[in-house]
């Protein structure tokens, strides 16, 4: 089963500009972004290179910096910006009214922790 369920995580503005919050959640801790621009994102607070911890990055644009070893993370893919490989599964989020909304992707997140067990 992979359908979805939106869940509301509270106001946008309690999430700091160019920083992240941490919904733990039955799949593990998801990292929801807010960039400069306000935009939102939400990825596996999991880097795709050791598992650094993504939501204590820095933001920068639409990316993230993994705090472990500097990796660059587009926000908006997952994946590793080259010349490093790699994907932090993402799942989708909304903002309606001020409130942010996440939809936890269960197929992706086991994907995502199977891929970091292989590589520690
Ligand atoms: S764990 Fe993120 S760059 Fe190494």
């Amino acid at each position: 089963m992979s359908e979805s369920q939106w869940m509301e995580i509270g106001a946008l503005a309690d999430i700091p500009p160019r920083g992240a919050r941490v919904v733990r959640t039955e799949l593990g801790d998801i990292a929801v972004f807010r960039a400069a621009d306000d935009a939102v994102f939400a990825l596996d607070d999991r880097c795709p290179h050791q598992g650094g911890p993504l939501s204590q990055g820095m933001v920068l644009g639409h990316r993230v910096a993994c705090p472990l070893h500097n990796w660059q993370i587009e926000l908006g893919s997952g994946e590793a910006v080259a010349p490093d490989e790699g994907c932090t599964r993402r799942h989708p989020v909304r903002v309606e009214d001020g409130r942010v909304y996440l939809a936890p992707d269960t197929g992706g997140a086991a994907e995502a922790a199977r891929s970091v067990e292989t590589e520690s």
